[in-house]
């Protein structure tokens, strides 16, 4: 007889539930999004679900209708009641006996969530610590799947050395982006940050923060810069769909500047807040 172990529990195999045979489970076969709302609006959901497309695309994940992921997320938006939330989702190739090659016509598997955001005020009002650690990813990054063994690890290490963040570092010697975030610089003053290229994400707030940078008149450079370069950048963040942009004090045990978000970066950030306003 065909069984499974789930735990202590043996199950007949054929009797499993979907879930314990999904492709994202045994090989992060699936893609994601992290939204956030503020104030009880979705935050460019547009742009997310343009990335989705693009992520679905690339990994030949076919026949998810976006409109139905749209509503999905609305109406789950709805439902959860919070102002401000976050909401996760991914869609993984679906469900069957563990084999790498895939069949046609598996249905993909949705699922979601919509919790707090935490409180992240102290956070954005002080600044936080990174440090790097080896970029060890594979070389789409620009898929935003859910294979995210090196970002895990990476930012274990940075939480273990006390730093909220982990810049990653590739083989030759440049900046890619944050384990969970886009990575800038402010040099000259210029805001500094690595080209959209196939070894990054096309975050969502960077292109934002690249915006507001244009709006207040700030130069903006697309071009890679290294650690040492960054630990004696005048200014230093990050940026992520659920904080926005947040301010780097010290990167590497190195402080930025006085220690303290600098004049280019709460610009910004003040400039940010103006698009969360509807
Ligand atoms: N991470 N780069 C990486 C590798 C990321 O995982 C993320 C977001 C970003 C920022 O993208 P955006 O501005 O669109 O949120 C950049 C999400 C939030 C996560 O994995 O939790």
């Amino acid at each position: 007889m065909e069984i499974a172990m789930i735990q202590d529990s043996i199950v007949a195999f054929n009797e499993l539930e979907a879930v314990y045979l999904d492709r994202g489970m045994f090989f992060g076969d699936g893609v994601y999004e992290v939204l956030r709302s503020y104030d009880g609006k979705i935050f460019a959901l547009e742009e997310h679900l343009a990335r989705l497309s693009h992520s679905l695309a690339e990994i030949g994940i076919d026949g998810v209708d976006i409109d139905a992921v749209r509503r999905r997320v609305e109406e789950s938006f709805r439902a959860a009641g919070i102002a401000n939330a976050k909401i996760y989702f991914h869609i993984t190739r679906g469900s069957a006996m563990r084999s790498h090659a895939w069949n046609e016509t598996l249905k993909p598997n949705f699922f979601l969530t919509v919790t707090e955001l935490e409180d992240d005020s102290q956070v954005k009002a002080k600044g936080i610590s990174v440090s790097t650690y080896p970029d060890l990813r594979w070389k789409r990054c620009d898929i935003k799947s859910l294979n995210l063994l090196p970002n895990v690890l990476a930012r274990q290490d940075a939480e273990k050395k006390g730093c909220s963040e982990a810049i990653l570092v590739d083989e030759a010697g440049f900046i890619t982006e944050g384990a969970a975030s886009a990575f800038f610089a402010v040099l000259e003053k210029a805001i500094r940050t690595a080209p959209l290229r196939a070894n990054i994400l096309p975050s969502i707030t960077r292109k934002f923060a690249i915006e507001a940078a244009r709006n207040t008149g700030v130069a903006v450079v697309e071009k890679s810069l290294t650690p040492q370069e960054a630990a004696v950048a005048d200014e230093l963040f990050i940026t992520v769909t659920t904080k926005d942009i947040v301010p780097v004090v010290s990167f590497d045990d190195k402080t930025i500047g006085d220690g303290k978000p600098g004049r280019y970066t709460k610009l910004l950030m003040e400039q940010f807040r103006t698009f969360t306003l509807y």
